[in-house]
């Protein structure tokens, strides 16, 4: 049997800080604690301490947890992956960053930019390499500071009160056992949705990419048709979780732990509803992190791993969907 890729560890890392719902509404007063839990399961979220603090930052400590589970060094890493909508710098990508951060050698750093879907188009990258041998051992980190750009104010409330900072790790090596490892990743996109979740400004098509109208008017937060993205990702998440398992000669009673993107508790469990898995195999952390967009899989795979619910033997399921749009699903024989 041709080798396999597998997830050799998982890490993951938040700020210290935490904003609750409560918290928010003093910036923004026509939302509340109700609101927000009844609509999207969130209760609280991280957010970084001070400015300063970029993705590659959070990314640190993530990257060493995961490696350090892996039982590896930095210096067994031959390609970093990074997915990140919320990167340090407009260029270069946060790869380099965190590269030169870790003090590892003068490997590749690859950026990712496809959003919620981030961790599974390089989970994609990631596995087709290993299976490939072109590399022995990736790093792939999803890490986002979202505080620094959201609209704290009552115009922007159905996005703001939504995203969170984190980061999670994983470290893609060739699975020791063929049975084992990344039966498949399935990834997707449709740019129909472009427009419905996007931060549009500053942009390379306007001259000058960035001016104080585009400010005033808020063209610089990220901007959402919530009912439409919503509609979208119920659709979208089920549809490619059977291509998935389809794909990797799985059915649903096979999956023991689901492990979905963070963006809202309700699509989640209509999802769950949809597949026929029961609400009790669906890892949340929405209600503690809300949307950390690239970092909400890996991180859900850290802590299953850290809480003991994930364990050799088990199929998992991954899938998630966002801003592109994009989405796509994932099973891994643990
Ligand atoms: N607090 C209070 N009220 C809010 C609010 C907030 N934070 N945000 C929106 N509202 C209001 C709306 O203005 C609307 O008021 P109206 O009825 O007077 O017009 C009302 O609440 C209902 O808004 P609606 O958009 O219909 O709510 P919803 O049930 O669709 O929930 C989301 C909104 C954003 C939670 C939901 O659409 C969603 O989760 N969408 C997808 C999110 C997602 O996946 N994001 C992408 C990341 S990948």
């Amino acid at each position: 049997m041709a080798a396999r890729s597998a997830i050799l560890g998982a890490g993951h890392y938040v700020p210290s800080k935490v904003v609750t719902n409560d918290d928010l509404t003093k910036l923004i007063p026509s939302t509340s604690d109700a609101w927000i839990q009844e609509r999207t399961g969130i209760r609280e979220r991280r957010i970084i301490e001070h400015d300063g603090i970029g993705a590659s930052d959070l990314a640190v400590p993530a990257a060493k947890m995961a490696i350090e589970r892996a039982g590896l060094t930095i210096h067994d890493i031959d390609a970093i992956i990074f997915a990140t909508l919320s990167p340090d710098l407009t260029f270069p990508g946060s790869g380099v960053l965190l590269q030169h951060k870790l003090g590892m050698p003068q490997i590749p750093a690859l950026d990712v930019r496809n959003q919620c879907s981030g961790f599974l188009y390089s989970l994609s990258v990631a596995d087709a390499w290993i299976r490939a041998g072109v590399y022995k051992h990736v790093l792939i980190v999803g890490a986002e500071v979202h505080s620094t750009g959201l609209d704290l104010s009552d115009r922007g409330r159905d996005v703001s009160v939504l995203f969170g900072d984190g980061a999670g790790a994983v470290v893609v090596g060739r699975s020791p056992d063929p049975e084992r490892g990344v039966l498949n990743v399935v990834i997707r996109s449709d740019g129909v949705g472009a427009h419905d979740l996007m931060v549009e400004c500053p942009a390379s098509k306007y001259m000058p990419r960035i001016t104080k109208e585009m400010i005033d008017e808020g063209r610089i937060w990220p901007k959402m048709n919530g009912k439409l993205v919503f509609r979208w990702a119920t659709e979208k998440m089920p549809e490619v979780a059977i291509e998935s398992m389809e794909k990797a000669g799985v059915n649903v009673d096979d999956i023991d732990l689901f492990i979905p993107h963070q963006a809202n508790m309700r699509i989640n469990q209509f999802v769950a509803m949809k597949l026929n898995i029961p609400q009790e195999k669906i890892v949340h952390n929405i209600d503690r992190y809300g949307n950390t967009t690239a970092a909400t899989i890996p991180i859900g795979i850290s802590e299953s791993l850290g809480e003991g619910r994930l364990k050799p033997g088990m199929t998992v399921l991954f899938a998630g969907f966002g801003a592109g749009f994009t989405w796509g699903a994932s099973v891994v024989r643990w």
